[in-house]
């Protein structure tokens, strides 16, 4: 399909029948003219990921790109920032400059959901990737809620989910430093939240949803469970294999998103370069 947005057009071809969308034709180093904004912003609304191709963005390009779509928000863990602290930068090398065979994000989840205002999108620009595998996976929450029963998704309505950085990290066999913790004190969100464009509505849920508000723990941990695994079935994910060149713009609201571990990596780099838009809080 070509979108015409005077003064650009650009093509944008549908990369699943789930979700995500590749856009060729734009050069994110120059600033998008507003209507072209606009037709991007409402192609990420409905494809939820937006792959665009051919990008060879500087740490300060991607800020620039970032910022025509609200406000950036830096990486909970102050160690992983690129030159900027605005970047982050998501790697499995060590300190020696070798891969690690470390790799994070491998567990489902949404970026920033334990914030007050979770992430609207994360950018995350390819600069080195393996030959093969180290896609990243996304899972559709629209069409996951949707495909529930009617009598779960009553269930639902009013039910929140406290999510924690340092239960997330726990669980991840990971101890979060003090500050982090202070940083980022647990929060409780909606379960199905709605997207205000469309009126849709997502779970939110993921790595960092911890317990159900006023539920007994097991319990509620029991229930996310369930969820999860109901919403990370194959017929609600896209894998994308990255492209050199690759520039990725998804909508954290209605998606999950994790590493795929299927590569060496303690023999390959993978390594992008990140940067997140704070959102609203979810309703
Ligand atoms: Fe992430």
């Amino acid at each position: 399909m070509t979108i015409t947005a005077e003064p650009l057009t650009f093509a944008l071809k549908p990369l699943s029948p789930v979700l995500g969308a590749a856009i060729t034709g734009l050069d994110l180093r120059e600033p998008l003219p507003e209507t072209v904004k606009r037709a991007v912003y409402d192609a990420f609304v409905r494809y939820h990921v937006l792959c665009f191709r051919d990008q060879h963005l500087s740490e300060a390009q991607q800020i620039a790109f970032t910022e025509q779509f609200g406000t950036l928000e830096r990486h909970i863990a102050r160690n992983r920032t690129g030159a900027n602290p605005l970047v982050n930068i998501v790697s499995n090398l060590g300190p020696d400059g070798k891969p690690s065979g470390k790799l994070s994000s491998t567990r489902w989840h949404t970026d920033k959901s334990f914030r007050a205002l979770p992430s609207l999108a994360t950018i995350l620009h390819a600069l080195v990737m393996p030959p093969q595998g180290g896609e990243t996976c996304f899972a559709n929450m629209i069409a996951a809620y949707e495909a529930l029963p009617t009598a779960d998704k009553t269930a639902l309505d009013g039910v929140r989910v406290v999510h924690s950085w340092e239960i997330s990290c726990a669980r991840a066999g990971k101890r979060a430093p003090p500050e982090e913790i202070a940083d980022a004190p647990p929060m409780a969100h909606p379960l199905v939240r709605t997207i205000p464009e469309t009126g849709e509505k997502a779970l939110f849920m993921g790595e960092h949803a911890a317990y159900l508000e006023g539920q007994p723990e097991e319990a509620g941990r029991a229930r996310l469970d369930q969820l999860a695994a109901h919403a990370v079935q194959e017929r609600f994910i896209y894998r994308h294999p990255w492209r050199a060149g690759d520039l990725l713009m998804w909508d954290n609201r209605c998606l999950l998103h994790c590493a795929n571990t299927n590569f060496d990596a303690a023999r390959f780099p993978r390594v992008l370069q990140r940067t997140c838009v704070r959102g609203l809080a979810p309703a």
